[in-house]
């Protein structure tokens, strides 16, 4: 069933990058490499050390992370197995599908986070409380087994 995401469905992605003496340019475009069309685009900058952002799942968004400068942490969960991913690089994208939960953490200094939205804003895709999402998940589960 479509909506069973694990984070071995989350993925690394790399960019194109085009290198020469004047520097690097890495670019995305409809359709490729992202496997959505992208409704959103915002950005996390300033973010004070320590802090944590996320701590949420979406019910149909899918979202690409690029660290654009410095580096920080995607932890991914999926309701029984955690991963840690991090990223430092600006021609790599982090790909996460929908109903996966995400916490991003230890920012560097100055890091900038761009993340490319399948969908707008919309606090109606929000699940913000772990055992919410636990239980989305597990209704999910229990729907595709009695499927099979
Ligand atoms: P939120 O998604 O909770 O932050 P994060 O997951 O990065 O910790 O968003 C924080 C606030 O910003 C919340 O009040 C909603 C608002 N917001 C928008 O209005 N539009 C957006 O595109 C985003 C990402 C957030």
């Amino acid at each position: 069933m479509k909506n069973m995401n694990t984070i071995n469905d989350v993925k690394l992605l790399d960019l194109p990058k085009i290198s020469d003496v004047r520097g690097n340019i890495t670019f995305i475009e409809a359709g490729r490499p992202i496997p959505y069309t992208i409704q959103r685009v915002y950005w996390m900058y300033d973010v004070p050390g320590g802090e944590t952002r996320g701590g949420h799942a979406f019910k149909t968004l899918k979202e690409m992370f690029i660290a654009l400068s410095g580096s920080f942490n995607v932890v991914v969960d999926d309701g029984y197995n955690t991963k840690s991913f991090t990223l430092n690089r600006p021609y790599i994208g982090l790909y996460l599908p929908n109903l996966i939960w995400r916490r991003l953490e230890n920012f560097s200094t100055n890091s900038v986070c761009l993340v490319l939205s399948s969908l707008p804003y919309s606090t109606e895709e929000y699940i913000r409380n772990y055992s919410n999402y636990l239980d989305t998940i597990n209704i999910l589960k229990d729907k595709h087994e009695n499927n099979h």
